[in-house]
C-alpha cells in the first residue's frame, strides 16, 4: 500500500480553493482525468446502491447554454472536465435488484442466504421513503451525490489539479437541459474541473476557516 504523509495531504488540501477562473486553454490529461472519474466511480454510498449519475459535459454550446442557467459563471465554461452530479429521484425494487446482480457477477458465488437477507433489508428500506435519513428519497439520494463530489474534489488536488465545486444553478433548468427528469434524475451540483488562471483573484488569498476548537466537539 502507498500512503501519503500527513503533511502532503495537508500541502494539497491546503493548496486547493475553490476556482474562480479557470484558464481555459489548458486541459487535464487522460489519465489524470480517468482517475478522477475512478474517485467518483469509488466514492461510498448508502448500501452501496450508488443513487447516482455523473454527466460529464464537453460540448461548448451545451456549456454555454447551461453557464446562462449557473448565474453567468465562467468556471462553466473554461473549466477543462465539467460534471454534473445528479441524483436518482426513487430507488426502486429494480435498482436493489440490478445491485445485487452486480455483487453477484463481482465478487462470484452466487445467491447466498446473506445476500438474501441484504436484498431484501434494502427492498424494506427502498419501500419506505419517508424512513430514509433526511426523510425523503430526494433529499437522501442528493445527500450522497455531495460524497462522490467531494471525492473528486479531493482527488484532484491530490494531483495538483484544480477545481470548484457549484451550487450556483438552476436544478430545473439543468434538469431540462440534459434531459435529466425523463430519466428519473435531477441535478444537485456541479464539479469543474481544470487549471487556475493566473488572473484569478482569489487564488492568492488565504484560507478562511474556524479553528478546529470552534468546529469540534470532543466528549
Ligand atoms: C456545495 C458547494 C457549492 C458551491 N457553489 C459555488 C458556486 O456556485 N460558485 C463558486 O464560485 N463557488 C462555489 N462554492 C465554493 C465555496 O464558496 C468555497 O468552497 C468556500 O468559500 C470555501 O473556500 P475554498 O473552497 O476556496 O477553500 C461552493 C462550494 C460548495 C461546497
Amino acid at each position: 500500500m502507498h500512503t501519503i504523509s500527513p503533511d502532503a495531504l495537508m500541502a494539497q488540501l491546503n493548496w486547493r480553493y475553490a476556482v474562480k477562473k479557470f484558464d481555459a486553454t489548458k486541459k487535464i490529461p487522460d489519465a489524470q482525468w480517468q482517475a478522477i472519474e475512478q474517485a467518483m466511480v469509488l466514492a461510498p454510498s448508502s448500501y452501496g446502491l450508488q443513487p447516482w449519475k455523473f454527466i460529464t459535459i464537453s460540448n461548448p454550446a451545451l456549456r454555454a447554454e447551461l453557464q446562462e442557467v449557473s448565474w453567468n459563471q465562467s468556471q462553466i465554461v473554461d473549466a477543462s472536465h465539467l460534471v454534473v452530479f445528479a441524483a436518482k429521484k426513487e430507488v426502486t425494487k429494480a435498482d436493489v435488484e440490478k445491485y445485487v446482480e452486480r455483487i453477484i457477477a463481482v465478487r462470484g458465488g452466487g445467491m447466498t442466504p446473506a445476500i438474501s437477507g441484504y436484498r431484501d433489508m434494502m427492498i424494506g428500506s427502498m419501500a419506505n421513503p419517508a424512513g430514509v435519513p433526511g426523510g425523503s428519497m430526494t433529499t437522501y439520494t442528493r445527500a450522497q451525490t455531495y460524497i462522490a463530489l467531494g471525492f473528486a474534489l479531493s482527488a484532484a488536488a491530490m494531483m495538483g489539479i484544480d477545481a470548484c465545486p457549484m451550487e450556483g444553478i438552476d436544478a430545473a433548468a439543468y434538469d431540462k437541459a440534459l434531459g435529466l427528469s425523463e430519466m428519473g434524475y435531477h441535478a444537485a451540483v456541479v464539479g469543474a474541473f481544470g487549471y487556475r488562471s493566473s488572473e484569478d483573484w482569489l487564488a492568492g488569498l488565504k484560507k478562511v476557516r474556524f479553528e478546529a476548537n470552534d468546529l469540534f466537539i470532543r466528549k
